[in-house]
């Protein structure tokens, strides 16, 4: 597998450059939570995210999978407990994490079993060659009339490289489209830091709904 893999992602944390980890709960999520159905919420690619202990207040307890031990370590320390661990299973404080690599094989245990996921910094987060791959264990994990709410960045790749990547709206479409219903639902003007200073980018959030 090409980076960023386990190896890249586990270096980052152990280097501390991890300028994703935003300093409290997402934004785009607090504005349309009222998508994503209550009950469990899959949160793929979750690091140490704010957005676990929002979604779990908000009804919807959340299982993450995260395949960097440093990172599950900082969330339930940020989180204020000491979790139980059965094997990749760490859970503590209402919050759920699978420890390991969202690819593993062993993940498809827990298939059709989400009504919802939030994707924020997963999908952008990954090798463009692994984003069937990634679409095909969401589809697998969700259940029918499942929801995906989803933040992707567009800008031009060109000025810079990923993570996070630009995943353009003819992308999602293609990925999600002959699988269920997708729409984008916001869209906000932002900036990207570059070698050459910032580029100009689009966060989008889309609502996907599976057949
Ligand atoms: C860009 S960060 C985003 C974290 C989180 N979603 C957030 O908003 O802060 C991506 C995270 O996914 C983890 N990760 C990358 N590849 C993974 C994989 N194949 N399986 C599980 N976790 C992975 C990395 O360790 C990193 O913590």
């Amino acid at each position: 597998m090409s980076p960023p893999d386990a190896h890249f992602w586990t270096e980052r944390w152990a280097e501390g450059r991890t300028a994703f980890h935003q300093p409290d709960k997402n934004a785009l999520l607090v504005a349309h939570l009222d998508r994503l159905p209550k009950g469990r919420v899959l949160v793929p690619l979750c690091g140490k995210s704010h957005d676990l202990a929002y979604l779990r207040d908000h009804e919807r307890p959340p299982f993450g999978v995260e395949v960097v031990e440093q990172a599950v370590r900082e969330l339930f320390e940020a989180l204020g407990v000491s979790p139980t661990r059965e094997g990749d299973l760490v859970r503590g404080a209402g919050v759920s994490v699978f420890l390991g690599d969202f690819f593993a094989p062993t993940l498809p245990a827990l298939a059709g079993t989400f009504d919802g996921v939030w994707d924020r910094a997963a999908l952008v987060a990954i090798d463009p060659s692994a984003r069937e791959p990634y679409r095909d264990r969401l589809l697998t994990l969700m259940s029918h009339g499942g929801t995906l709410l989803l933040a992707t960045f567009d800008y031009d790749q060109d000025l810079r490289a990923g993570p996070p990547f630009s995943v353009p709206d003819d992308v999602v479409h293609g990925l999600f489209g002959p699988h269920g219903t997708v729409e984008r639902v916001a869209q906000h003007a932002g900036t990207l830091p570059t070698p050459d200073g910032t580029a100009p980018v689009m966060e989008n959030v889309y609502v996907f709904v599976k057949r």
